[in-house]
């Protein structure tokens, strides 16, 4: 099956930005506890009881930012049960996900110096659902005033001197479900209300984001930006590619069948359309594109693990969810006009994660190792690229077989990111680069490929599937010929001119 591809070297499409590589941590099964968060005097080595090995795993993907506590949590949350001594902390219900307790052990001083220790960005998601207007006002004077004041204090006396940086705030989660049923006309009017008292203290400027929809409902698109879109900075946008159907059946996340990988390509590059059409509306509001559209949830989201809690959404992570990462990442590339951050759910052992623990164990999923190898994008100038070829076809459906996204970054190596979503055809894909401004000194190419279906990682053998360098290339007057191998992702770094 061939592809021709063009990309023009000299033509920029804007800047990627880097926070579309984001993260997203909830209270919710063993993402925090466990996977992140282990206390000072756990046995696995911690740093201030934050999991080391699995801080250095998430250091090195240059985590950009990171969203919490939720999620559906965050609309429960409390923030004053989270801080001071850890001993007298409140203890909860975690109604929403498994019915287990929440000893508040890990709250704002753990989440702030987990960000710090990743070098990211803290993005808080603030109470609507179930908080006051008060509460969520007293939470920012409480992470970001610098002076004399009950809230500033209070943080004070609980070790804290200095305040945070703060800049990214949710103005609640999902509050067209879980985060209070509301319809969009009365989020739109709480949003007004409750934003109006997150403050900006001193030199610290918040970035305010409203909820957004739930995948297809273009009213509450419309709706939010009609009535409230001067008071924001960024809408979000939920979306997860579920083979099945999310009441009645998701699919398993191993052992599933080509209809269910074939199914699972196809929502997943149902991304564009969504953030096409929502974009549009935003349009009628904001034509110049200050508001962002934050695609603050993301990822596959399957049947949990066999004898785990269903409300811990604890699944494996295949060669299949490796391909989604690649090319939803393609696609917000090209949105890179509106989409200005996006959150993965969840980081560790919830959903599609890039990490999985067990006990002491750590692995590194299929999905991390596309997040590893595109990385190099973040950042970096989108370069305009064209592409046109055979399809990936399925019992009378079609979808295209490869996706291709590319930059150049701040060194002016240009970075090439190529899916071929096919699970038995290999892609011969040709590359006219051009606008190179001088010959091509070097090229070199890693790619994360596998022979099964669900090719995955486990505990007994975490190094099953890992990215390995690509050599079936060659280059030919300016043209690179490359043979790419079913069900895989291929990214290549060019130096030239
Ligand atoms: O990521 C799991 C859940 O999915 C989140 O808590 C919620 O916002 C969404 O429905």
């Amino acid at each position: 099956m061939s592809h021709v591809i063009t990309i023009n070297a000299d033509v920029s499409h804007g800047t990627i930005n880097r926070n579309i590589y984001g993260h997203f941590s909830e209270h919710l099964g063993r993402c925090i506890y466990e996977g992140i968060w282990v206390g000072e005097d756990s046995k696995i080595p911690n740093t201030e009881g934050i999991r080391n090995d699995v801080l250095e795993a998430l250091k090195k993907l240059k985590i950009p930012v990171l969203r919490w506590p939720g999620g559906c949590f965050a609309d429960e949350y409390h923030w004053k049960d989270g801080i001071g001594p850890r001993e007298n902390r409140k203890r909860m219900i975690n109604t929403h996900w498994g019915g287990v307790v929440e000893n508040n052990h890990f709250g704002t001083h753990e989440f702030m110096r987990l960000c710090e220790l990743l070098e990211c960005e803290p993005y808080i998601s603030g109470n609507v659902g179930s908080g006051t207007v008060q509460e969520m006002s007293e939470w920012v004077e409480y992470m970001t005033f610098d002076g004399v004041s009950p809230m500033a204090e209070w943080r004070k006396e609980n070790g804290r001197e200095k305040p945070w940086k703060l800049k990214y705030f949710g103005v609640g989660n999902e509050n067209w479900g879980c985060g209070g049923n509301m319809r969009p006309e009365y989020y739109a009017d709480l949003y007004r209300q409750y934003q109006t008292y997150v403050r900006n203290y001193g030199e610290n400027k918040l970035y305010k984001i409203a909820c957004g929809p739930n995948v297809d409902d273009y009213r509450w698109m419309e709706t939010v930006m009609r009535e409230a879109h001067p008071f924001m900075d960024a809408i979000s946008l939920h979306y997860y590619t579920i083979p099945g159907e999310f009441w009645t059946g998701k699919g398993p996340a191993t052992g599933f069948t080509e209809q269910e990988w074939f199914t699972t390509m196809k929502k997943a590059l149902y991304m564009d359309e969504l953030i096409t059409r929502h974009s549009a509306i935003m349009d009628q509001y904001d034509p110049n594109k200050r508001i962002g559209l934050i695609v603050d949830e993301w990822g596959t989201w399957y049947d949990v693990e066999p004898g785990t809690n269903p409300g811990f959404l604890y699944q494996q992570n295949t060669i299949r969810d490796a391909l989604v990462a690649g090319l939803t990442l393609n696609i917000f590339h090209e949105h890179n006009d509106r989409v200005v951050m996006a959150n993965i759910a969840q980081i560790v052992n919830v959903l599609q994660s890039v990490i999985l623990t067990e006990g002491e164990k750590m692995l590194l999923t299929p999905t991390y190792h596309v997040f590893n190898m595109y990385k190099v994008h973040q950042d970096a100038e989108r370069l305009d690229t064209h592409i046109s070829g055979s399809e990936y076809e399925m019992d009378g459906d079609k979808i295209p077989q490869v996706s291709v996204s590319a930059s150049k970054d701040a060194e002016g190596k240009i970075h090439v990111s190529l899916c071929n979503v096919s699970h038995d055809s290999q892609a011969d894909v040709s590359v006219a680069l051009r606008g190179l401004g001088g010959p091509i000194f070097k090229i070199k190419a890693e790619q994360l490929a596998a022979d099964s279906l669900d090719a995955h990682n486990t505990f007994e053998a975490p190094d099953a599937l890992t990215p390995s360098t690509f050599s079936a290339y060659e280059v030919e007057e300016g043209v690179l010929h490359a043979k790419l191998a079913p069900m895989s992702v291929t990214v290549f770094e060019i130096t030239a001119g």
